[in-house]
């Protein structure tokens, strides 16, 4: 954990710095790409103190969910703009579908782009250039929607399914191959819960080589 706090927090240091001491002259190019760099690692700092927070309030049972109708199309439309962008640079194929006539899900919409958006981290860090991640929804007939990430990256091996859940576990193999940043393996445990909150589920298929995917399954309506 340190170290993932550790990393942007020097780029935040040393690029400020640059800027501050105009240490390449009056005006530079680079400046702005340092800006860009100083912006990205406060991101991704942001996300990962949020995560660490949501995890311990979700233990001391402060975090409520506020469920509303919310359009599965709408959401995917927006990890769409937020990922195609990474997707394109990384050599990764993106495919979203919904049905056209899904009926709205009954669930916290902050909450649910948050799992999606760790759940499409993980495709993306674990999948390699000229790999595809796609995203599904569909409603099963008791009416419970279900939405679908998968990858055809490196996959994880049986004896490790349990221990990605656990807090901060991680597969020591799958961080070596990770072009992206590493993360501190909160992700799954914070997305899993989430799910319960919600009175759903969160399953994994995966074989080593193979690819994952992972299933989101929210309760029919009448029951959300
Ligand atoms: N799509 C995937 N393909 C292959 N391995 C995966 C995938 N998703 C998760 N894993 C494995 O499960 C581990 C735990 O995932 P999790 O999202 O909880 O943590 P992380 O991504 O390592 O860090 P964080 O999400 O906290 O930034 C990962 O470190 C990796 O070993
Ligand atoms: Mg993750």
């Amino acid at each position: 954990m340190s170290h993932e706090l550790r990393t942007p927090l020097n780029a935040i240091i040393g690029f400020s710095d640059i800027i501050r001491t105009s240490a390449l002259g009056e005006s530079d190019p680079r400046y702005r790409e340092y800006a860009h760099d100083i912006y990205e690692s406060g991101q991704h700092l942001l996300d990962l103190v949020s995560d660490v927070l949501d995890l311990s309030r979700l233990n001391t049972g402060d975090i409520e969910i506020h469920k509303e109708p919310v359009s599965v199309a709408a959401i995917f439309d927006s990890c769409k703009r937020m990922y195609a962008h990474r997707a394109d640079k990384l050599g990764l194929r993106l495919k979203f579908s919904t049905p056209d006539d899904l009926p709205p899900l009954h669930a916290d919409m902050l909450r649910v782009r948050q799992v999606l958006y760790n759940l499409m981290d993980n495709a993306m860090k674990f999948t390699s250039a000229g790999g595809i991640i796609e995203v599904l929804a569909r409603e099963n007939k008791d009416g419970a929607i279900a939405i679908e990430i998968h990858d055809n990256g490196i996959g994880i091996a049986k004896e490790h399914h349990d221990l990605i859940f656990e807090k901060f576990g991680q597969v020591r193999d799958s961080i070596d191959h990770s072009h992206e940043g590493v993360g501190v393996g909160i992700g799954l445990a914070l997305c899993r819960r989430f799910l319960e909150l919600h009175g759903g589920t969160l399953t994994l298929k995966s074989a080593l080589g193979e690819g994952t995917s992972i299933t989101l399954l929210f309760p029919p309506a009448e029951n959300a």
